[in-house]
């Protein structure tokens, strides 16, 4: 990490607006909160799964030349054996004689405990995968680990997808999962922990293909994140130096992102070459290779990896989005969150709980719950039930008022532009589908008109 962030957003607000509205918890909270590890909350878990969703959208369905995968967390331990991770896959870490807290060498400037002042030990390499054992035996021949990447799951299956999909080179396989590393040190609430997600491809090309591929994906996965919405000046690429490169690595660019706590890696962007391949064949002795029709050769193919870490995506998107705006006395505070990432898409806000309106605003709910996450709120005033919409990132919300019952009308309003239009309850669904798409606010339905100051109500 190295400068300071150009959007001024404070961790600790966006923790708090975190814990308050439900979209992220600290995991076993009454029992006192377990390190390092988050729970997703209703609104959590809707952004989790839009983000995801978006992803394999993008690299497979939009695609003809990536297929899916969902391969089993617990593996044979000689997949760990082959790929290094056994060996390779360490931190130096160092403790203090004194208070015994634990750092990674790499990260402490100081030569004593920043804690109490103590003497540090010698540093030593620190397996980070998760242990535990299958069977009803806890012994060392029953040991497995939980998967520290989901990349692995996707190379010991290369021969099943080629043989099942009969796909030629280039081509690739995707898979989204939970992947655990006990992490020396963790923090900057849900950027580090010890079990996360990740969301990686592995890119199958011909040897000698591999640097434009590397180059294209460079390019592919930073625009994903801006035709998301992710601001271009909150993004960076960052090649890796030759010292930093895991063992299995040719080359490798981050797709970084300013954090509140500066910049720092968001999506690793891999040229694995041959590795992972030629390991788990001469480790299995299974035959690997890919028959190259033109040159009637078999070959190892080269792999281009682009992993991209879900609960990273979350944050990420959840501080670019953040934005707060001072309206007459107070500030409002939004989430401009892309409409597909919302984790509501409409509010239905009936101004009265009184009947019958609450009749036709229940029916219009029914209605708008079959394409979308939508949600019902009676509660409080409009101008309140405004605000909390707008700080979940809710794009549209659709108020049912006395005028409703008389015109069969009813209000759409923006979230980003606050704009207000009247709309035909038939036209309702079509004028919501536009606007989630990204029509602009101010392009009136036929006979739409502009309200203002309906919020002055509250
Ligand atoms: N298969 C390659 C691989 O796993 P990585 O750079 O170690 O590469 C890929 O991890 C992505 O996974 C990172 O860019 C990051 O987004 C996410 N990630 C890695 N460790 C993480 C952790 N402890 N907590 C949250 N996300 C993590």
């Amino acid at each position: 990490m190295t400068n300071k962030a150009p959007t001024p957003v404070d961790m600790g607000k966006i923790v708090s607006l975190c814990q308050r509205r439900g979209f992220i918890f600290q995991s076993s909270e009454i029992y006192g909160g377990l390190s390092s590890c988050w729970d997703y909350g209703p609104l959590g878990v809707e952004l989790k799964q839009n983000i995801k969703a978006a992803w394999w959208r993008a690299v497979v369905h939009q695609r003809d030349d990536i297929v899916g995968l969902d391969t089993s967390i617990l593996m044979h331990p000689m997949i760990w054996k082959a790929s290094g991770h056994r060996e390779g896959f360490s931190d130096p870490l160092i403790e203090c004689k004194n208070c015994h807290l634990r750092y990674r060498s790499d990260e402490v400037k100081e030569v004593q405990c920043p804690s109490c002042g103590g003497e540090f030990t010698e540093p030593r390499l620190f397996n980070l995968m998760f242990k535990t054992f299958m069977g009803p035996i806890e012994e060392e021949a029953n040991t497995v680990h939980l998967r520290p990447e989901t990349a692995q799951g996707i190379f010991v299956n290369f021969q099943n997808v080629l043989n099942t999909t009969r796909k030629r080179l280039p081509f690739g396989i995707a898979q989204t999962g939970k992947a655990f590393r006990n992490e020396i040190t963790t923090g900057n609430f849900i950027f580090r922990s010890r079990e996360f997600e990740q969301m990686e491809i592995e890119f199958f090309v011909k040897p000698g293909a591999d640097e434009e591929w590397f180059k294209y994906w460079l390019e592919e996965r930073l625009n994903w994140y801006i035709r998301l919405g992710i601001k271009k000046e909150n993004l960076r690429l960052r090649q890796h130096t030759n010292k930093e490169l895991a063992h299995y690595a040719r080359a490798c660019s981050d797709v970084e992102f300013s954090f509140p706590m500066g910049w720092a890696e968001l999506e690793g962007i891999a040229n694995r070459g041959n590795f992972d391949l030629t390991q788990h064949a001469s480790s299995s002795g299974k035959d690997l290779s890919y028959f190259d029709e033109e040159t009637k050769e078999h070959i190892i193919p080269y792999v281009i990896e682009p992993s991209a870490g879900v609960d990273r995506s979350v944050l990420a998107f959840l501080c670019d989005a953040h934005t707060e705006e001072s309206d007459r006395e107070e500030t409002r505070v939004l989430l401009r969150l892309h409409p597909s990432l919302s984790p509501i898409k409409v509010a239905i806000l009936p101004l009265s709980r009184r009947e019958p309106l609450v009749k036709m605003a229940k029916e219009i709910h029914t209605d708008l719950r079959q394409p979308w996450m939508v949600q019902y709120d009676d509660a409080q005033s409009i101008g309140r039930r405004y605000r909390r919409q707008d700080e979940i990132g809710t794009p549209l919300c659709v108020t049912i008022d006395f005028q409703s019952l008389e015109d069969k009308q009813v209000t759409i309003r923006d979230r980003d532009s606050m704009n207000q239009i009247r709309v035909p309850i038939a036209e309702l669904k079509s004028t919501l589908e536009t606007k989630l798409a990204g029509e602009p606010f101010l392009v009136l339905p036929p006979g739409g008109k502009v309200l203002k100051g309906l919020e002055s109500k509250r």
